[in-house]
This record gives C-alpha cells, structure tokens and sequence, in this order.
C-alpha cells in the first residue's frame, strides 16, 4: 500500500487524476471503476482538463459505476447516472455504450445485481477502481456489516449515510433509503484501487482503515489486504496517521 499525504484537496485532485490518465494512456481500452460523492469532483474536473488540453482519449475507456440508488430514475438529478454525465461524461470523448451504471429501477433487483457481475466479467474485470469512503468506513455503499464477502447487490443504507447525503436532496426525506452497490468481493477482484480522502471528517475512517483491524464493521479495512492500492489523502485526514514522507508507506 502506497500513502500520499497532499496539502490541500486541490493537489489530491490533481494526483489522482495524474494516476488515472497514466492507466488510461498506458492502457486506453482500460476498465475503470468510478465512484461518485464529493470526493472525486475535483479528479473529474482534472480529466476533463486533460481531455480538451493534453488530448486525454477516453473513446476506448469502458467505465463501471460502484453504486447508483434504488428507485430514482435516471433522469433525477440526484441519480449517480445524472452526477457522472454532469462531472464527466458530457465533458470528454467517452463512448456512451461503454458506460456502465447499475440500473437502480430494475424491479428484479438480483437479476440487475447479476447482470452487472456479469459485464463487469465480461469487460475482463476492473483494471482501476476509484473509491471514496463514507464517515462509517464505508465504500461504495457497502455499510457496516457482520461479513465481507458480497458481490453486487441491493443496500440498506445506515442513517449516518443518509443524512451525509441529504446536503444534496432539497428534504431529508428525498433521500431514497437503498441502493445497489458493488460488493466488497467485486471491489476486491480489481486490478488496482485508488482510495480518496480529504477533510478532518475522514480522518477516523482512514485511521481505522489503514491501521485498525481488519473487520466487516469497518468495511474498508479490507483494503489492506489488497495488493495494488494507492491511497491520497490531504493533511487534515492524515493528522493521525504515521507517514515514513521518504516512501510514502504507512510507518
Ligand atoms: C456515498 C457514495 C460513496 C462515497 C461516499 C462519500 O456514500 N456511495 O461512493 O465514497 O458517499 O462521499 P463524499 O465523497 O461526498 O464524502
């Protein structure tokens, strides 16, 4: 596990967007996993930055959200699929069949959560996976639990988590209640992960996530058991972590 601790959000924005074009140019048909939240916005506004001023190609690019809530239509500005298309896919040269986002309206939820499992498969898996991570140590949705091993399927959401995203629905009770997310197990089978964080708010997260026991309630610690993960966070996550700066490796 490889730790950067940056100054400020503006620098984790542009790192991870640094790290996300070189996968996109060593490999431009590359399967990348994305995550929504505030989180990524300013990575986002980077690529698009990339993509009309360095020629950044994303036309072989095939993309797998983490997560989108159950029973908002697409079209609701609140939807995980309206937030990609608004932060990145208007913006640069994706191709639209190569965009894949759980369908959130799908009355037969397990067939949805198989059917995602299986392009995720047939796309040959995920080569780059984005993460944020939520208060609780959550990632996609995956919340606080008594086991790990989900692949994609349907969530309860934790009131902690719907009243952290009620800041983007105009009543707490717009804030719909479930979601489908990638598993753990299908967070786990990616190449290579990519972890998030800024913000005093994330520091017990990151602290529990990267130095405490390994265990279901805190659903990212499983991260450390990952072989290819970089992590970013900026000073006020990282107060309490212990940082060799030499080799950026948790000490
Ligand atoms: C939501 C998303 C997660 C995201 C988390 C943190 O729960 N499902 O993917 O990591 O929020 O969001 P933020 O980056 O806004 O703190």
């Amino acid at each position: 596990m490889r730790v950067y601790v940056v100054e400020d959000y503006d620098r984790l924005s542009k790192k991870a967007a640094q790290i996300v074009a070189s996968q996109i140019r060593l490999n431009p048909s590359s399967v990348l996993g994305l995550a929504t939240g505030s989180t990524p916005l300013g990575m986002y506004k980077e690529l698009i930055k990339m993509h009309k001023e360095e020629e950044l190609d994303f036309s072989e690019i095939k993309t797998f959200n983490l997560d989108e809530y159950y029973m908002l239509n697409k079209d609701n500005p609140q939807s995980y699929h309206s937030y990609m298309y608004e932060n990145l896919f208007k913006h640069v040269n994706i191709n639209r069949k190569k965009i894949y986002i759980p369908n959130g309206m799908n009355e037969n939820i397990e067939e949805e959560c198989l059917r995602y499992e299986r392009e995720i498969e047939k796309a040959g898996g995920i080569d780059l996976q984005i993460l944020g991570i939520g208060r609780n140590g959550h990632i996609g949705f995956n919340e606080p639990d008594l086991k790990f091993e989900a692949l994609t399927h349907l969530v309860q959401l934790d009131d902690d988590t719907i009243n952290a995203n009620s800041r983007f629905f105009q009543d707490l009770d717009d804030v719909p209640t479930k979601a489908i997310s990638m598993g753990i197990k299908t967070i786990m089978h990616s190449r290579k992960i990519l972890l998030l964080a800024n913000g005093k708010e994330k520091a017990v997260a990151i602290k529990n996530t990267l130095t405490g026991e390994i265990k279901p309630e805190v659903p990212a610690s499983i991260l450390q058991l990952h072989p290819d993960i970089v992590v970013i966070v900026d000073k006020e996550t990282a107060q309490s972590l212990n940082i060799d700066r030499n080799c950026n490796k948790l000490v």
